[in-house]
């Protein structure tokens, strides 16, 4: 569970929002010395649906709700992704709100990972909504910019504030495809900013969908854009000054910068480059950075094991902490305090362990599937406490 301290500056931070023009940047590094130490937890009541529990090996293996499990090892943010209209039992409004009241009820600041897309969407895939208007920029604009407004109105209703949202799910690619696709290797400049107008004119109507809501009485969260491969400079000093260039989306407009930081693809994903590149971001553009999206394997069997970036750390659950431990002091230390939080990505999602990585589990739940289907159990490891102390 969060700190009462840390309930406290929440409370602080929430006035001095409210004060702020929605477009104005509030000094946060002087203002809010909250750091978010979160894990996305968006699949765990699916897996509950389907008769997981979790047990607390620290506890005698009694068992308890997941997020108590993780609260107790240091987490203060919940994150959660929203898809527009899904497949029933998927990511929907419904579901998504039903969890982050879940979450809030105990306390955990709640981070909202708009997809913008009936399914997934990353770096390699951006479905626009099957019932969006895909005639122009404008109309698909306008659907975007509505479907902001009523999801931020409808968490508000349900009595959830969001501390975080980020519009958009790493966007490198752009978003709402084939309109809003971008590639930033376009050059010249002039190019690349020329190839990013769509992507800008969408995400600014997106942006608007947060005025609107806020203009209807919602609290104001702070605004993320999200980028993968955080370890890469080129990439994100090249992105955010195309997006910025075309006029369309000002720096003013975003209020944290959100990158993903995975060890598996490539070995220029280092901890070395991570920091290289957060310090040149915040330098910059003078906002906060975090790390959203990271895992690191407690199980990788193999001779021919995926290209790990960095390989002085052990594979294990004791590695686990240590990468993530790595990662927070990386981001505690970029240049003027700018460094505001760590995400890890689905601890508990007992089946799916390898969580999209080459390894065979990053999770942080040791998983005994032989009471299937009737009880699956989910052991924690001691990596539930990589925030502990942090
Ligand atoms: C995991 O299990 C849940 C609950 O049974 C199911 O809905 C979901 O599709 C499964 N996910 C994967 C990745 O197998
Ligand atoms: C917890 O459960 C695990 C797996 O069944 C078992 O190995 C361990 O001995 C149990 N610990 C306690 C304290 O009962
Ligand atoms: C941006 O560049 C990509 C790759 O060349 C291209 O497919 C896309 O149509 C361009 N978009 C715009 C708006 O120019
Ligand atoms: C970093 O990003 C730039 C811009 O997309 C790209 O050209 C370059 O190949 C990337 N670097 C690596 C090592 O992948
Ligand atoms: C959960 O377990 C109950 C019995 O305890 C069983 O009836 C039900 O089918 C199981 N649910 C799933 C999704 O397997």
């Amino acid at each position: 569970m969060p700190s009462i301290l840390s309930i406290a500056s929440a409370a602080l931070v929430c006035l001095s929002a409210a004060t702020a023009s929605p477009h104005k940047q509030p000094a946060q590094n002087q203002v809010d010395p909250f750091f978010y130490k979160g894990f996305d937890l968006s699949s765990l009541h699916i897996l509950e649906l389907g008769n997981v529990t979790y047990k607390d090996t620290a506890r005698r293996n009694a068992t308890r709700p997941a997020e108590d499990i993780l609260g107790d090892g240091g987490m203060n943010t919940v994150r959660l992704r929203i898809w527009v209209n899904p497949e029933p039992g998927q990511y929907d409004l419904a579901y998504t709100l039903s969890q982050a009241q879940r979450f809030a009820k105990k306390g955990y600041r709640i981070y909202l990972d708009f997809h913008f897309s009936d399914t997934w969407a990353d770096p390699n895939k951006q479905f626009t909504p099957a019932a969006w208007t895909t005639s122009s920029v404008s109309a698909l604009g306008s659907d975007l910019r509505d479907y902001v407004k009523s999801t931020l109105i409808a968490f508000k209703k349900g009595g959830v504030d969001l501390s975080l949202v980020s519009l958009g799910n790493e966007i490198r690619h752009g978003m709402l495809w084939p309109t809003g696709y971008v590639d930033v290797d376009t050059a010249p400049t002039s190019a690349r900013i020329a190839n990013f107008t769509n992507l800008a004119s969408l995400w600014s109507n997106a942006r608007k969908g947060v005025d609107d809501a806020v203009k209807a009485g919602v609290k104001k969260p702070s605004i993320m854009i999200h980028i993968d491969d955080g370890w890469n400079k080129t990439l994100q000093l090249d992105w955010f000054g195309a997006l910025t260039g075309t006029g369309k989306v000002k720096a003013e407009d975003w209020d944290v910068f959100g990158f993903s930081f995975y060890p598996f693809y490539g070995t220029a994903a280092t901890l070395d480059n991570l920091k290289d590149t957060l310090n040149a971001v915040a330098t910059k553009y003078q906002k906060p950075v975090h790390v959203v999206e990271t895992d690191w394997p407690a199980i990788c069997d193999g001779a021919t094991a995926p290209e790990l970036s960095d390989t002085s750390v052990p594979i294990s659950p004791a590695g686990q902490t240590e990468w993530v431990q790595d990662i927070v002091s990386v981001v505690k230390g970029v240049t003027g305090g700018w460094g505001k939080g760590v995400n890890y990505w689905e601890p508990t999602w007992l089946n799916n362990t390898g969580l999209g990585s080459a390894c065979q589990d990053a999770i942080l739940f040791s998983a005994d599937w032989s009471g299937w289907p009737n009880k699956i159990i989910g052991y924690s490891r001691s990596s539930v406490n990589m925030f502990a102390g942090k």
